[in-house]
C-alpha cells in the first residue's frame, strides 16, 4: 500500500499559512485542507440564522442539519459547499472571520468538525492547515509546523488582501482584529491555538512569500526525506 504522509501546519490568522501551505502541497503532490475554512462555513451558517454571537447552544442545534462539502479542483483549491451552495468566497469577509472565531471556541463545534477534518488525512498525503491540527486533528502527523509573523506584519497582509477586493478597512482596525482575533483563538478553553511539541516555527515577518514556501518546503523535505 503506498504510504500517506500528513503535514500539519498552525499559526494565527494573516501568517500566510493557506498560500504558503497550498503551494507546498502542490510541489509534494499533496491534497490541502484549509480548515479555517470549514469554521468560517459554519460561521456562515450561524450568520444566516441570525444566532447571538456565544449562543453555543442555538449553534449546537444547527449543526445536525448542517451539510457542509469541501471540493478541490485540478490547480488544488479547495472550495467549500454548505448545502449544495458554493459559498468559498462568501467566507471571506470581516463579518465571517469574527463569526468563525466565535463558533471556533464551542466544544459542540469542534467535536462535530474533527471526524471530517480526520477523515480527509486518511485518504490520501495532506497538508493540513488551522489551529489546533497539530495539538488535537493530526497529532501523529509526520511534519509538524507553526507558521508565524508579528501582528503589524500580518495586519499588513491582510489590509491589502482586504483592499484589493475592494473592501474599505482602514490598517489600525485590520491590526485590532487581528490581535483581538489572535487573543480569542488564544486563551479560549478549548484547542487554544499554541506551538505543539515537536513543531518546527518559522517566523515570516522579514520573509518574502517565495522565501516563505522554500522554507516549509525545506522542513517537510527534510522531515519526510522525500523531495518536492
Ligand atoms: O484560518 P482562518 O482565519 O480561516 O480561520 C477562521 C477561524 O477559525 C479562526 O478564528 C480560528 C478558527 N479555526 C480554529 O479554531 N481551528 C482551526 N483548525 C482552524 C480555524
Amino acid at each position: 500500500m503506498e504510504r500517506h504522509y500528513s503535514v500539519a501546519i498552525d499559526g494565527p490568522s494573516g501568517a500566510g499559512k493557506s498560500t504558503i501551505a497550498r503551494a507546498a502541497a502542490q510541489r509534494f503532490g499533496f491534497l490541502y485542507v484549509d480548515t479555517g475554512a470549514i469554521y468560517r462555513t459554519v460561521g456562515l451558517a450561524a450568520e444566516r440564522r441570525g444566532i447571538a454571537y456565544g449562543d453555543s447552544a442555538a449553534v449546537g442545534a444547527l449543526l445536525g442539519g448542517l451539510d457542509i462539502r469541501l471540493g478541490h479542483g485540478e490547480d488544488g483549491v479547495q472550495r467549500e459547499f454548505l448545502g449544495g451552495e458554493d459559498v468559498s468566497g462568501l467566507i471571506r469577509t470581516p463579518e465571517i472571520s469574527r463569526r468563525a472565531s466565535d463558533v471556533s471556541a464551542m466544544p459542540a463545534v469542534r467535536a462535530f468538525l474533527l471526524d471530517m477534518q480526520r477523515s480527509l488525512g486518511r485518504s490520501m498525503s495532506v497538508i493540513m492547515d488551522g489551529r489546533d491540527i497539530c495539538t488535537v486533528v493530526l497529532p501523529d502527523a509526520d511534519v509538524k509546523i507553526f507558521l508565524t509573523a508579528s501582528a503589524e506584519c500580518r495586519a499588513g497582509r491582510r489590509f491589502r488582501e482586504l483592499a484589493a477586493k475592494g473592501i474599505d478597512m482602514g490598517f489600525d482596525e485590520v491590526l485590532r482584529e487581528i490581535v483581538a482575533r489572535d487573543e480569542h483563538d488564544s486563551s479560549r478553553a478549548a484547542a487554544p491555538l499554541t506551538v505543539a511539541e515537536g513543531a518546527s516555527v518559522i517566523d515570516t515577518s522579514e520573509l518574502t512569500l517565495a522565501e516563505s514556501i522554500e522554507a516549509v518546503c525545506t522542513v517537510i523535505s527534510e522531515k519526510l526525506g522525500v523531495r518536492p
